[in-house]
C-alpha cells in the first residue's frame, strides 16, 4: 500500500460507502476495529445526518474510517422525459398505494453543506462519487488533515482525478454493485464499461497515486489478484452488504444468494443513472426505458422503493448488488475482515512458496 494508505489501516480492505441507510456507523465500526476501512455514506443524507452519523461512529471506534460524498450534477434530461416516466409508472404508485416523489427535490445533495461540516470537524478519509471535486476543495481537505480518494471508471477519468490533487483513486469496474461513479453521464456509452482487472492495470499505468481497486471482490484471492495488478487496497460493497452489521433490508441481504435473482444489470430504472442491481421485476419492466435523469428519477421513484420495502415486496426493491453477490457470507464484518485476510495471506504464502508472482 502507499505509505499514506498503510498508515491509516493495517488490511488493505476497505468497506466501501452504500447509501441508502446500508453503510451504518456499526458497520463501519466493525470493519475500522478489525483493521480495515470502515465507511459512512453522505449520499441522500442531510449534512447534519451525516454530521449525526460521524458522532455515532466517533463513539463506537478510535480508528481511521472515511465519509463518501456525492458531486452534484448537471441538469441533462431531455424536457419531458421525467414527465414520460412519471406517466409510465402511475401503475406501480396505485399498486403500492403511494404517490410518486417531487423530481425537483434538489440537484446537489447538499454539498456545500457536507463539505463545510467536513472541513469543522475532520475525518481521515474522504471520498466522491460522480464526478472530481475541485482542486480548492481537495487542497482545504487535505490541509485539514483528510485523505482523499475520488472513483473513476476510465484511465480518463483517473488522470483528471490525478489532476485535481486527489490522494488516490478509487478504480470502479463494471462489476461494481450500485451506481457507477461515472464522472459524466453519457447515455451512448452505455454497456461500454471495463472489467476491473483491466481498469486496475490502465489505471496504474495512467496515473502516479495510489489505486484502490472495487467491483465483484467477494474473496481475498481476488484482493491479492487486484494488489498483484497494482492496486494498493481493495473495496468490497455487497461483500458487506451481507453482513449483520450492514442497514441493508432483510429482503436485501436474502436477494443476494436467493436462487430466484440469477443476475444483476446496470440500470437507470430507480435513479436515472447506471446502478447494478438485481434484476427484479422493477428492472425488467422499467429498466429499458428509464431517462438519463439523474437525481430527478432518483427523487420519483423514492417513495415507490419505500413502499415496496414496507410491503415486503423484494421485486419492487432496489437490490444493488455486485456481479459476485452469490459468494456473499453472513458473517460478521469483523469476522469477515478477518476471512479475507486469511485468503489472502493463504495466496501471499502460495505465490512465495512457487518463488513469488511472475
Ligand atoms: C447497495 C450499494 C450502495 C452503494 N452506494 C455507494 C455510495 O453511496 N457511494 C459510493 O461511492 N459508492 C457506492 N456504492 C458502490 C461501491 O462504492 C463500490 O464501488 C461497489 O460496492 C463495489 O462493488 P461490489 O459491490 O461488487 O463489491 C454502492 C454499492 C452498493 C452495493
Amino acid at each position: 500500500m502507499s505509505s499514506a494508505l498503510t498508515d491509516l489501516f493495517p488490511h488493505p480492505i476497505v468497506q466501501a460507502p452504500m447509501a441508502g441507510g446500508v453503510s451504518v456507523p456499526r458497520l463501519a465500526a466493525a470493519v475500522s476495529e478489525a483493521g480495515g476501512l470502515g465507511f459512512l455514506a453522505a449520499g441522500y443524507k442531510t449534512a447534519d445526518g451525516m454530521y449525526q452519523e460521524i458522532k455515532q461512529l466517533r463513539g463506537l471506534t478510535s480508528r481511521p474510517f472515511g465519509v463518501n460524498v456525492f458531486i452534484p450534477q448537471p441538469e441533462q434530461s431531455e424536457s419531458g422525459a421525467v414527465e414520460v416516466y412519471a406517466h409510465q409508472l402511475a401503475g406501480e404508485a396505485a399498486w403500492y398505494e403511494t404517490e410518486l416523489g417531487d423530481p425537483d427535490s434538489g440537484r446537489d445533495d447538499g454539498y456545500d453543506a457536507k463539505l463545510a461540516v467536513l472541513l469543522d470537524n475532520p475525518v481521515p478519509v474522504v471520498s466522491f462519487h460522480f464526478g472530481v471535486p475541485s482542486r480548492e476543495v481537495l487542497d482545504k481537505l487535505r490541509r485539514a488533515g483528510t485523505f482523499t480518494l475520488v472513483t473513476a471508471t476510465s484511465a480518463e477519468e483517473a488522470r483528471a482525478v490525478e489532476q485535481a490533487g486527489a490522494d488516490a483513486v478509487i478504480a470502479q469496474g463494471v462489476e461494481a454493485g450500485g451506481h457507477q461513479g461515472t464522472h459524466r453521464d453519457v447515455p451512448e456509452n452505455d454497456g461500454s464499461g471495463t472489467g476491473l482487472l483491466s481498469l486496475v492495470a490502465q489505471i496504474r499505468e495512467a496515473v502516479g497515486i495510489p489505486v484502490v481497486a472495487a467491483g465483484g471482490i467477494m474473496r481475498g484471492s481476488q484482493i491479492a489478484a487486484v494488489l498483484a495488478a497494482g492496486a494498493s487496497a481493495a473495496q468490497l460493497g455487497t461483500a458487506f452488504l451481507a453482513t449483520p452489521e450492514s442497514g441493508a433490508h432483510a429482503l436485501h441481504k436474502q436477494a443476494l444468494t436467493n436462487p430466484l435473482f440469477t443476475r444483476t444489470e446496470l440500470t437507470r430504472a430507480f435513479s436515472g443513472r447506471p446502478a447494478r442491481a438485481l434484476v427484479n421485476r422493477f428492472v425488467r419492466e422499467h429498466g429499458p426505458y428509464a431517462p438519463a435523469a439523474y437525481p430527478e428519477v432518483n427523487h420519483l421513484t423514492s417513495p415507490l422503493r419505500k413502499a415496496a420495502a414496507k410491503a415486503g415486496d423484494a421485486q419492487g426493491m432496489s437490490l444493488f448488488a455486485g456481479q459476485g453477490h452469490r459468494m456473499a457470507r453472513e458473517l460478521p464484518a469483523g469476522r469477515l475482515v478477518e476471512v479475507l485476510v486469511g485468503e489472502l495471506d493463504a495466496v501471499r504464502t502460495a505465490l512465495s512458496a512457487q518463488g513469488g508472482p511472475r
